[in-house]
């Protein structure tokens, strides 16, 4: 383990944070303005010859307090810019005092450094198992004025080219203060032209983080979401490098949220094209009263640096977000492979019907059944029954705890779906209390697939859905759960709030869903979750902390599905990828591929079926329980493998990633071909990640290659015919 530090040189007075992987360094300038000096490759000694250059400009006002015209706010790189100052770039916190003014100035005040990582409690974050895993720096800055404090807290863990930032904001005034923007880091980086393109993950639904690359250009950019969750639309993560930057060379800068409701990633390249990067809470529709002796801890930041292209950063986010994000016993257990009922019968099922599957399933050697949407209240169609958590009689004639007792004694697991924060109008938990909808009391609120919000934010609220929940886990013995969220907030209100502190209702919501997740978890172990809204709406760092996997996208068609795996492995990892094989023409996109394509792209992520087992002929079935049987033996190699992203689909026709063992001894290649054409031409790639020492042998053919050459001469992709076709090639050290 190489030394992990947070050294103070308390002449220069400047901290560097090191680990031999990263180095991160802050200086305390005159009259204590706190400046950012680096982020990048560690080095091991600071001269101090690097201090930011003073030069007097035009219309760039002074530090208050110091009549050097050359030294300004307004161009001085920073790490927690103040508002008012004359600092004109987009400010990383809005704090308005009981006098109306929003006027703020904060300067350094003190530090301490310590072993490990402090909690943040009540929200989602990277752990440490020990204290040698991390150091923290605790920066304390205070308004020049004002007894209102700011602790920019960075961590730094051994051996991890990464850092982790949250800010604190305490107040010691006498009256109470109203944050109405609070950034959860900031950076400013000098203008060097180092980083000079973004990469976000947009979408929509069924068109989920779709990559992004675009030059950084002057003016104000925000990549953000204003839905209450993560969203569909602008995944919570994004990643900064030079335009030569490839999956192989070239720096990046990785940030990723861990958080799941309105973030906002704004970039402000400056009048002299510097770059100003900010992450936090999205301040649309939010305010925080902080009252006299309170604080206010935001989410964290996962910064991590790559000097060698996109795979190392994401090779870092992978293993940090399942070592140290995801918890519980199955964050490193193999997960099972489940067939899922939603596609093959959406609403329309008995326990009959769900019981054929199963017979099928269990011929198949699939390993878990899911029963997704509509086992519960007076269910048919989307438009009822949410907030009743109990079993709909008449659909299951063998009640919840029948279907469950027969998937087990048929030798599977047993899922189920839920969606915990929703509430129908056509439900008795809204006869019964119908003030638990989130809705400005007297005004109409809107409805999304005829369905509301609950108000999570209310311990009453929570608290009746979790009885609900409890019960079930407590009499019907349930192996995995689907949590699902199919609607984007509005209507944020909260009849529990006063009218100044209406602007914390969005946030508040999320708290009491992260409450309600740690107990949940904590109180049933043995139970694997995942997360889903409305396919990946809800994809985040901040949802991995509670539910080791999450479903990727309600798009199952292999050839999108092709897209959206490769760009969510940026920020995430394998393991956390839900992917399965649905029937063929797709119900989403009407595309006819063969099972084959469908079972290789699926089985890049963690594998599972949602058709109808009962409709597939003789021969299908065969390649299923073949399917079945291949994956359970790539699984280790496909969950918990390096992962490495080899040809883009964003970039033409040709796909290829591959996973990697971690002794090396074992890869896995995936090889995908979209379009084809008569003349089609031979399509080659290169290998990454193998030992150059060792020879492998492609386990189906026998034939064997050097590591060496499949990295430097690569080798040919088959020779396709047809569109959507795709081949997966298992070599095993010999
Ligand atoms: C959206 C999910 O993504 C689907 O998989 C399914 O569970 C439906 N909701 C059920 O309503």
């Amino acid at each position: 383990m190489s030394k992990t530090n947070v050294i103070f040189h308390q002449e220069e007075k400047v901290f560097h944070l090191n680990n031999g992987k990263v180095s991160y360094l802050i200086q305390i300038e005159e009259d204590g303005v706190v400046s950012h000096l680096y982020f990048g490759k560690s080095f091991e000694s600071y001269s101090n010859h690097k201090k930011y250059p003073r030069r007097d400009r035009g219309f760039s006002g002074n530090v208050p307090g110091n009549s050097e015209r050359a030294y300004s706010k307004d161009t001085l790189p920073q790490e927690f810019s103040s508002h008012g100052s004359m600092d004109y770039r987009i400010p990383s916190s809005i704090i308005r005092r009981e006098s109306g003014s929003n006027l703020h100035d904060f300067r350094y005040f003190d530090y301490r450094i310590e072993d490990g990582k402090p909690e943040l409690k009540g929200l989602p974050q990277v752990y440490t198992e020990s204290d040698e895993e991390a150091k923290t720096l605790v920066l304390t800055l205070k308004d020049r004025d004002q007894e209102i404090y700011v602790d920019l807290i960075y961590t730094i863990y051994s051996d991890r080219p990464t850092i982790t930032r949250s800010t604190k904001v305490r107040n010691l005034t006498a009256n109470s203060i109203s944050i109405e923007k609070i950034a959860s880091m900031q950076m400013d980086l000098t203008n060097s032209g180092i980083y000079d393109e973004v990469i976000s993950l947009p979408g929509a639904h069924v068109q989920e983080r779709q990559l992004q690359r675009e030059k950084i250009n002057a003016g104000i950019k925000t990549f953000e979401s204003r839905r209450g969750t993560t969203s569909h639309q602008m995944n919570s993560f994004i990643a900064l490098v030079n335009h030569d930057t490839n999956e192989f060379s070239g720096p990046a800068i990785g940030l990723n949220f861990v958080y799941s409701g309105n973030h906002s990633f704004e970039i402000e390249k400056d009048q002299i094209d510097q770059l100003r990067v900010l992450v936090g809470i999205n301040d649309y529709n939010f305010s925080w009263q902080l009252n006299s002796k309170e604080s206010f801890q935001t989410p964290e930041v996962i910064m991590v640096y790559s000097d060698s292209g996109l795979n190392q950063m994401s090779d870092n986010y992978h293993h940090l977000l399942r070592e140290r994000v995801a918890r519980g016993i199955h964050k490193d257990r193999q997960r099972p492979i489940l067939v899922n009922n939603w596609e093959a019968t959406y609403f329309d099922f008995t326990s009959e019907k769900i019981k054929k599957i199963v017979d099928e399933a269990a011929k198949l050697g699939i390993e878990m059944f899911v029963l997704d949407d509509g086992w519960f209240g007076h269910r048919d169609n989307d438009d009822s029954s949410l907030g009743d958590w109990f079993e709909y009689k008449e659909k299951l004639s063998d009640g919840l705890k029948g279907v469950s007792d027969y998937v087990h004694q048929k030798g599977l697991k047993f899922g189920l779906w839920f969606e915990p924060e929703m509430i129908s109008i056509d439900s008795k938990l809204y006869e019964q209390h119908p003030d638990y909808l989130m809705q400005e009391p007297g005004r109409s609120p809107s409805a999304s697939r005829d369905q509301h919000l609950l108000d999570m934010g209310r311990k009453e609220v929570r608290e009746a859905v979790e009885t609900q929940i409890r019960k079930i886990f407590d009499t019907v013995n349930i192996d995995y759960v689907k949590w699902d969220m199919n609607r984007s907030m509005s209507d944020a209100y909260s009849i529990i709030l006063n009218a100044q502190n209406q602007g914390e209702t969005a946030h508040r919501y999320l708290l009491g869903v992260y409450e309600l997740l740690e107990n949940l978890t904590r109180d049933y172990p043995e139970i694997l979750w995942e997360g889903c809204s409305g396919g990946g709406g809800r994809f985040d760092t901040g949802f991995l902390y509670y539910m080791p996997q999450s479903w990727t996208s309600d798009n199952t068609d292999a050839v999108e599905r092709m897209n959206i795996q490769y760009s969510t492995s940026l920020a995430y990892p394998i393991s956390s990828m839900t992917a399965h094989v649905s029937a063929s023409p797709n119900h989403q996109t009407g595309r006819s591929t063969s099972l084959k394509t469908r079972g290789d792209v699926a089985m890049s992520g963690v594998f599972g079926y949602e058709l109808d087992l009962e409709q597939l002929n003789a021969a299908e079935k065969e390649e299923i329980a073949e399917q079945v049987q291949s994956y359970q033996e790539i699984r280790p190699l496909v969950q918990y493998g390096d992962f490495i992203r080899l040809k883009s689909p964003y970039k033409g026709n040709n796909v290829a990633w591959m996973f990697v063992s971690q002794d090396q001894k074992e890869a896995l290649l995936f090889l995908g071909r979209i379009l084809t054409n008569a003349q089609a031409v031979f399509n080659e790639v290169k290998l990454a990640g193998l030992n150059k020492e060792f020879v492998y042998e492609d386990v189906e053919t026998k034939e064997k290659y050097y590591g060496d050459e499949l990295m430097t001469i690569g080798m040919y992709y088959p020779d396709f015919y047809g569109d959507y076709q795709t081949q997966m090639i298992h070599l095993r050290k010999i």
